[in-house]
């Protein structure tokens, strides 16, 4: 079914109301407190939105979380049936530790087109922006990936930036990557923006390498489908329950999901917006009687991708979000 409204005004709202309240805990060495505020504002946006919405990418898929879980109904119940995933906080610890880079975000896609959690964390990627599409294959070595990204973009390999999650489990993708000579951006955090970084304008990094949370990977495929980008990924076995899991499911570990397993849906809306600041996005901006956000809505139908500055006050966002009672006597 075709979703015929323009939904990304309504998302954007979703992430930013996530991203004025959880952005208050930046610093604070408090993740899961900084999640919470996240998590019940984005909950609230996204309940009053009017669709029949199911989440099917929740929070907490690695750690259990009570609230935003896989097949909590969201939404008016009427108007499009869509699938949602989540997360109300990508890169709880940057927040919590007041670094760069946490973004609140959110995609939409017709009923029954996202790729459900299966139960196994953590998938390996592959991902670029336009500009490489077609030249990446998850199954070649490093190597030849670099150099054909290289040619696509027309660059020499040591002008292209490879963008990793600073992990132990990626010590030989980093010296694969160095023994060609690219460029090398580490991240604590945050794959998602990893992933849409190499997709937008003037990209910060042109490929996201390495093994991150499986759910994201559904957020960034639909957010790299929307962009024109390509990802490619497999599921990634942490350890022995998980290869069980994967044995009695009949979940077959050498499947490349490709953007269109991830994402079946030519009906797709994705919205982020800027907590901590980011390398595309910028973070949230406290002023007298309000604040700032900055957000990415894109529309796969259309093609759009809009970037959107918003200016909030306090007084008026009262009435509208549940950001109404922390308010009330500012
Ligand atoms: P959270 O926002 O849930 O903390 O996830 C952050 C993140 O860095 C993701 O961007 C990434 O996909 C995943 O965690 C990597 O997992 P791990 O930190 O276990 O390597």
């Amino acid at each position: 079914m075709q979703i015929e409204r323009n939904l990304g005004m309504d998302l954007v709202r979703a992430t930013e109301m996530a991203a004025l309240r959880a952005a208050r805990m930046m610093g604070r060495g408090d993740k899961n407190g900084a999640d919470q505020l996240a998590v019940d504002a984005m909950r609230y946006a996204l309940a009053n939105m009017q669709m029949d919405g199911t989440v099917v990418i929740g929070e907490g898929e690695k750690d259990d979380a009570p609230m935003l879980y896989t097949g909590e109904k969201l939404g008016t119940g009427e108007g499009p049936a869509v699938d949602i995933a989540v997360d109300p906080v990508e890169g709880t610890t940057l927040l919590a530790e007041g670094m760069p880079g946490a973004i609140a975000v959110v995609a939409l896609a017709e009923r029954h087109s996202l790729y459900a959690w299966s139960g196994i964390a953590y998938m390996d990627k592959l991902a670029v922006g336009e500009g490489a599409k077609g030249a990446i294959d998850i199954d070649a070595p490093v190597k030849d990936n670099l150099y054909n990204i290289a040619l696509a973009l027309g660059k020499r390999i040591e002008d292209v930036t490879v963008v990793v999650l600073d992990r132990p489990r990626h010590k030989d993708l980093i010296r694969q990557i160095r023994e060609t000579g690219a460029r090398i951006k580490t991240i604590l955090h945050g794959d998602v923006s990893a992933g849409i970084m190499t997709a937008v304008d003037d990209p910060p990094a042109d490929v996201l390498m390495g093994i991150g949370g499986a759910p994201e990977a559904v957020i960034t495929a639909a957010a790299l489908k929307c962009l024109g980008g390509e990802i490619q990924c497999r599921l990634w076995t942490r350890n022995d329950e998980e290869r069980e899991l994967a044995q009695q499911n009949n979940i077959d570990l050498a499947k490349v999901y490709r953007i269109e397993d991830l994402v079946r849906s030519e009906n797709i809306f994705v919205s982020a917006t800027g907590i901590t600041d980011g390398e595309f996005l910028r973070g949230v901006r406290y002023r007298r009687g309000g604040a700032t956000t900055h957000s990415v809505v894109m529309r796969s139908a259309s093609g759009t991708t809009r970037f959107v500055e918003s200016t909030h006050r306090w007084d008026k966002l009262m009435r509208i979000s549940v950001l109404d009672y922390e308010h009330a006597e500012e």
